[in-house]
């Protein structure tokens, strides 16, 4: 730094102790210079008349910095080479301090040049020795624009909770008296800003709450807790009520100290209509479930009961059948017997009769003489009509039972049957059996044959037929009896419905001895009996089929 040394009257006699307590003190300020975060600048007025005759003697680190110049930027240069600056205040006060001796404070310019750095500086002049002035100066720029975008934020910060309609933003001091007041808050409540701040906030609330100490407990809450949130019922102006969510936020400063708080309310009379709607619909729904289940569990019952009386109807009904079954099974056995008892009987007793009428009358025929024509006559009369009841006999014993079942076996009877049939009808009837020998018990040798007999019935009276075939064979375990007929077949459908017997007997045959009857017939095509008859190798049967 440059040293301006004064030679005025009153430095005379004292120069050498000046001088030595310059040369101590001097290094230091020039250090506190250098080191002065505050940019100096040290101006001598050359020409006393002429503003523009400042010239920069000496400028500090911090005075270059700030600028954004170099020292030697601004070093020996005069005002003259600053046209921009000399249209700002500077140079007059400059001018004015040195005149009055007095320091000018000059607030804040707004600069910028060539060389110096465009930006807002706080400027002081003061008058030093002689004609010497100092500036120093501080570039606030930043500081400036820190406040302003500060503040801008604010501002805008402020502008959208003023323009928030959905809620009601406001500020309470730590009282609860209601400092700022949005757009929400005067829709939803209905006041307007000056009629409202300054008052207390528990005017938006039910009078019983406000008698139970409710805002009171709210704020408490809030300002031991941070926060407070609660839903409830909360009044407008006009006394109209609201279903209202209120959030209070305690607002504190840098030390914690209480400032005030946020209150932020926003309506929920829309969603709390919708939720108790949905509540009740709930609750309508819970108890239509309800009386529903109720009904479901008696008519479950019911349905359980109902059931349980059909089952046990169902095991009943098949309790009755099988009686039933077993009396039919019965029956018929019996009524095998009794015929073929019966034919016994016409055959042996009646037949043995009628022979020995037979005789008598011929033995009455040899002893009469040739006179007595009116006796011969009548003799011979008797004699043809015993010769008749014999083959009467025979024909009603045969057809009762034919005797050839019970002496000759089931294959003989089969096919005496179907000779029987054949000669009767004139359809051609065939019988084909096993090769080898069988022996087969009364009961299924009963039952085959009268299936036989019943389908050749069917055939006669039905089929319009013109051959029979018929076919018994022997597996390992079962006996299959089948008859075919080449007539004119039937829907069994249709058959079903009918209410004839001949069909069902036989299905009935084969129940009772475990077998089944399958029938197939095609209209046009004729009809197919199919008997299968089990054989369990222990019962197995006594009597010799052929
Ligand atoms: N071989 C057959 N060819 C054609 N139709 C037949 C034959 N067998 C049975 N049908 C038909 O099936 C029906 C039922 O036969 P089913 O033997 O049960 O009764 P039905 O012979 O009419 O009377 P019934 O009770 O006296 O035997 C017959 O009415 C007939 O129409
Ligand atoms: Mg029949």
């Amino acid at each position: 730094m440059t040293t301006h040394r004064t030679s005025g009257p009153q430095a005379h006699g004292t120069k050498s102790a000046l001088t030595q307590q310059l040369e101590t003190t001097l290094p230091l300020y020039q250090e506190i210079l250098r080191g002065l975060p505050v940019g100096i600048v040290v101006l001598h007025l050359e020409n006393p008349r002429d503003v523009k005759s400042f010239r920069i003697t000496d400028v500090n680190p911090a005075g270059a910095l700030l600028t954004g110049a170099t020292l030697e930027d601004l070093r020996g240069r005069t005002l003259a080479e600053f046209p921009k600056l000399l249209k700002t205040r500077l140079p007059l006060r400059c001018l004015d301090a040195f005149q009055s001796r007095e320091p000018r404070n000059l607030g804040e310019i707004s600069y910028g040049d060539e060389r110096i750095r465009e930006g807002i500086y706080a400027v002081q002049v003061f008058p030093l020795l002689d004609n010497f002035i100092g500036v120093a100066f501080e570039n606030v720029t930043e500081r400036r624009q820190a406040e302003q975008s500060l503040h801008q934020s604010e501002e805008r910060f402020r502008l959208l909770v003023q323009s928030v309609q959905e809620y009601a933003i406001i500020n309470l001091d730590p009282a609860g008296n209601v400092v700022s007041w949005n757009k929400g808050a005067e829709r939803l409540k209905g006041y307007r800003a000056e009629e409202i701040i300054g008052k207390h906030f528990s005017a938006f609330y039910p009078p019983e709450d406000v008698a139970d100490g409710k805002p009171q407990q709210i704020l408490e809450e809030a300002a031991q807790r941070g926060h407070s949130e609660d839903e409830g019922l909360r009044v407008r102006k006009d006394g109209s009520r609201f279903w209202a969510n209120v959030v209070v936020t305690a607002l504190r400063n840098d030390k914690g100290s209480l400032q005030g708080f946020a209150k932020i309310t926003r309506d929920m009379t829309e969603r709390h209509g919708k939720e108790e709607s949905l509540a009740k619909a709930k609750d309508l729904l819970e108890l239509r479930v309800e009386q529903r289940t109720t009904v479901l569990a008696r008519v479950n019952h019911e349905l359980r009961t109902e059931i349980a009386e059909r089952v046990r109807a169902e095991e009943q009904l098949r309790a009755s059948l099988d009686q039933l079954r077993a009396l039919a099974g019965r029956l018929q056995s019996v009524r095998e017997e009794e015929r073929k008892s019966i034919a016994r009987e016409i055959h042996d007793e009646l037949g043995q009769a009628c022979t020995a009428i037979k005789m008598d009358l011929a033995l009455i025929s040899r002893k009469a003489t040739k006179r007595q024509t009116r006796l011969l006559t009548k003799v011979d009369s008797a004699t043809q009509l015993v010769d008749g009841m014999i083959v009467t006999l025979r024909r009603i014993a045969s057809e009762l039972r034919p005797r050839t079942l019970d002496d000759l076996g089931l294959a003989a009877a089969l096919e005496g049957q179907a000779q029987e049939f054949e000669t009767r009808t004139g359809i051609r009837c065939r019988v084909a059996l096993p090769e080898e020998s069988l022996v087969l018990d009364s009961e299924r040798s009963t039952a085959i044959f009268r299936i036989f007999q019943e389908s050749l019935t069917n055939v006669a009276r039905h089929a319009r037929a013109t051959r029979v075939e018929a076919r018994l064979e022997r597996e390992v375990n079962q006996i299959i009896f089948r008859v075919r007929d080449n007539g004119a077949g039937f829907d069994l459908e249709a058959a079903k419905s009918r209410r004839s017997l001949g069909l069902v007997g036989m299905h009935e045959r084969a129940f009772l001895l475990n077998g089944e009857l399958n029938v197939e017939s095609v209209p046009g095509t004729g009809t197919t009996l199919t008997l299968r008859i089990p054989l369990p190798p222990s019962t197995l049967p006594k009597q010799d089929l052929r």
